[in-house]
């Protein structure tokens, strides 16, 4: 288990007794591996061809002598003065048409010919001065690449995809881009400019292949960095860490040439209005679909021990929470927990933000102890590295069906909420323990039993026909309101929602949908009276649906128009079936739900060992080399008991002691990894 985080001594050069320190705490908090480089050009040429290698030479070495592994990062993540200065072109525009000014960080062209070559310079010195290093564990591609730059040069680039996508042929795009509304055929591509505030913003199909675009270009850059250092160090896997929330990029278009995946993870625990069981839930979202990219174990590139400093209000993390959070993460399917950082620096912009060490420097910080715990964790569950997460259920959350939604004109323009949406019916499985993979619109369904896919909004990559052939062959589909409207370029469907042929598979006719105020309810009844409660409240959008021959109306609408209309709908269709629900409904209507289908169809969950599953636990397994691994995490802040149906053989992989009972006790946001 790879165990440490982001490492700057190049910020510390003039103080060798607190490099020495380091050394010290690092083995006392059983830290094995550090990230080292990711802002550090400067310090590595301080000047435009002036290089000094010394310090990094001195630490990769000093890392060596501590059996400390380093996650090299290439610096292209900020550039030096003298770069920005002599190189204008690398300095990103904005969409208004403004170039930045120097400063700041992850603000470059990623067209920029000098930067490109500059980049794979510094990339290639990097690789061949350390590629027989002993402590080069792994390559960290840049950092958290993200945002666009509409420069000359970019729009270039942009026209230029733009023709090979529609096959050099204008009146394709201005079909596909409908463009006959207001006026707006081009002539030829060079009429054309990337989306501007003060421009063109009206046409979806054009937004969407800016979107396309900005994460080509941006993978194209950071595949020219991987190359770069492959050429030179072909075994050295590589990494870059991406973010959760962030929808500037189609990370699963980026994802194809990166060995492993890794992430940074900063959600914002104990929140006065988002429970840390629903904020749990959310966290697992995110490990989920970072782990179903490469179907392998991922890695937690950054996270904080304690507090950010960019929050609203930065609260710090309650005792016990690092390390539940933290193992929450291997239970997902990480095989490392990493900080940023390792010393909180002296000055500049992240002075205040959590480190393992802070800057009264000891060992003796509440921090710097829970750290040193989790420490001696991993070290005792090392034999979990590489074992796996198998899900049987699958959540369909896609970045461009995201942007498409974000993008449209209609619906409520605040209550969007596609990516909230996937996150609420994810975790009706979670409060099930049930395993989920959250996957985009180009994966493979036929593995999963069941899959949730709301907001379907846009079909693309043949999702309607694998859907068909997944429901075809058993599968079991939930999905609901606004689903099948657009092609991928967002050309409505004729003949009825959903489109692309899904109507007869879905069993409904979505005709119209009607969009709430914040303040409105509608409410829904369960009409076998087989729910806990007879009804259940809906909000922000209620389709207006009919129910295809067949089709089973399971609740229908109390009020409006739409009143005995149906709102919850189950299809049978070949060897397997479709639940639609029309309206959004609360996630406890979705956490009975779920749980309903998932006993009908006998889905696997790591709740089948207890007898009940207390509120705020969830139960996770990893698998392989024929072990079982159980993680049990209390994301609630009292203590909860756990009661199996049968006494169990378990070892405790924490205290290596043998686990033979009937009941577990966890105490507040406490953890448990059981092998069985
Ligand atoms: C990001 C960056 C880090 C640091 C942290 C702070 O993840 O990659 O350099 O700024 O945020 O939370
Ligand atoms: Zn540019």
């Amino acid at each position: 288990m790879v165990y440490g985080g982001d490492y700057n001594p190049d910020q510390w050069l003039d103080r060798p007794d607190i490099l020495k320190e380091d050394d010290r705490l690092m083995k006392l908090a059983s830290i094995n591996s550090v990230t080292l480089n990711v802002f550090a050009w400067k310090a590595l040429e301080p000047e435009e061809g002036v290089y000094d290698f010394g310090w990094l030479d001195e630490t990769m070495d000093r890392m060596a002598e501590q059996g400390i592994k380093v996650i090299l990062a290439t610096p292209s993540g900020a550039r030096p003065a003298w770069m920005d200065k002599n190189h204008p072109e690398v300095l990103r525009m904005s969409a208004d048409r403004v170039r930045n000014l120097h400063g700041e960080r992850h603000n470059h062209c990623y067209t920029s010919p000098y930067y490109r070559r500059k980049v794979r310079e510094m990339d290639q010195i990097l690789a061949r001065r350390y590629k027989d290093h002993p402590a080069l564990g792994l390559w960290h591609i840049s950092n958290e690449y993200g945002g666009e730059c509409h420069c000359p040069l970019c729009q270039e680039a942009f026209r230029d995809w733009l023709r090979e996508k529609y096959h050099n042929d204008i009146n394709e795009l201005n079909h596909e881009w409908w463009t006959g509304f207001w006026s707006k055929r081009f002539s030829r591509f060079d009429e054309i400019e990337s989306p501007a505030p003060q421009g063109e913003h009206a046409i979806h199909g054009l937004y969407l292949d800016w979107m396309r675009f900005v994460t080509h270009q941006t993978k194209d850059f950071m595949n020219q960095e991987i190359q770069a250092v492959k050429e030179i160090t072909p075994d050295i896997s590589v990494t870059t860490n991406y973010m959760s929330g962030f929808d500037g990029l189609n990370y699963w278009e980026l994802s194809e040439k990166l060995d492993v995946i890794s992430w940074d993870s900063y959600p914002a625990w104990h929140h006065s209005r988002i429970s840390d069981v629903e904020m749990g839930a959310r966290v697992g979202f995110y490990h989920d679909m970072f782990r179903s990219m490469k179907q392998k174990p991922f890695l937690l590139m950054e996270s904080t021990p304690s507090l950010v400093n960019w929050q609203p209000s930065n609260k710090v993390k309650r005792p016990g929470m690092n390390i539940l959070s933290s193992v929450q993460a291997v239970a997902h399917g990480s095989d490392s927990v990493q900080y940023f950082q390792w010393r909180k620096g002296r000055g500049a912009a992240e002075k205040f933000h959590g480190a393992v060490l802070d800057h009264e420097g000891s060992e003796h910080t509440r921090v710097f102890k829970e750290c040193a715990e989790l420490g001696k964790i991993l070290k005792s569950c090392k034999e979990i590295q590489g074992t796996m997460v198998h899900a049987e259920a699958a959540v369909l959350y896609d970045y461009e069906n995201r942007w498409a939604i974000q993008n449209l004109n209609g619906l409520s323009s605040d209550r969007r909420e596609y990516e909230r949406t996937c996150m609420e019916w994810y975790e009706a499985l979670w409060r099930h323990s049930i395993a989920a993979d959250v996957i985009d619109m180009t994966q493979p369904l036929d593995k999963y039993r069941l899959v949730a896919a709301p907001m379907l909004y846009m079909l693309r990559a043949d999702i309607a026909g694998r859907i068909k052939a997944f429901v075809e062959n058993g599968g079991t589909l939930v999905t609901g309101y606004v689903t099948g409207y657009v092609n991928e370029n967002d050309l409505c469907f004729l003949g009825g929602f959903p489109g692309d042929g899904l109507k007869d598979v879905v069993g409904v006719w979505e005709e119209e949908i009607d969009s709430l105020y914040e303040d409105e309810r509608n409410s829904i009844t369960w009409l076998d009276g087989s729910l806990s409660k007879p009804s259940y409240p809906v909000k922000d959008y209620c389709a207006v649906v009919h129910a295809l021959e067949n089709t089973a109306v399971l609740a229908d609408y109390d009020h409006d128009f739409y009143q005995g209309m149906p709102a919850v709908t189950k299809h049978p269709y070949g060897k397997g079936q479709v639940y639609y629900i029309a309206a959004r409904t609360e996630t406890d209507f979705l956490t009975e739900f779920f749980g309903r289908i998932a006993e009908e169809i006998s889905l696997e969950t790591n709740a089948g060992l207890v007898k009940e599953l207390p509120e705020g636990i969830h139960i996770a397994k990893r698998e392989g080399d024929g072990e079982t691994y159980y993680f049990f995490l209390n994301f609630a802040s009292e203590e909860k008991k756990i009661v199996f149906y049968e006494p169990q053989q378990f070892t405790d992989l924490i205290d290596g002691e043998l686990f033979c009972k009937t009941e577990l006790s966890l105490k507040p946001f406490g953890v448990k990894i059981l092998k069985k």
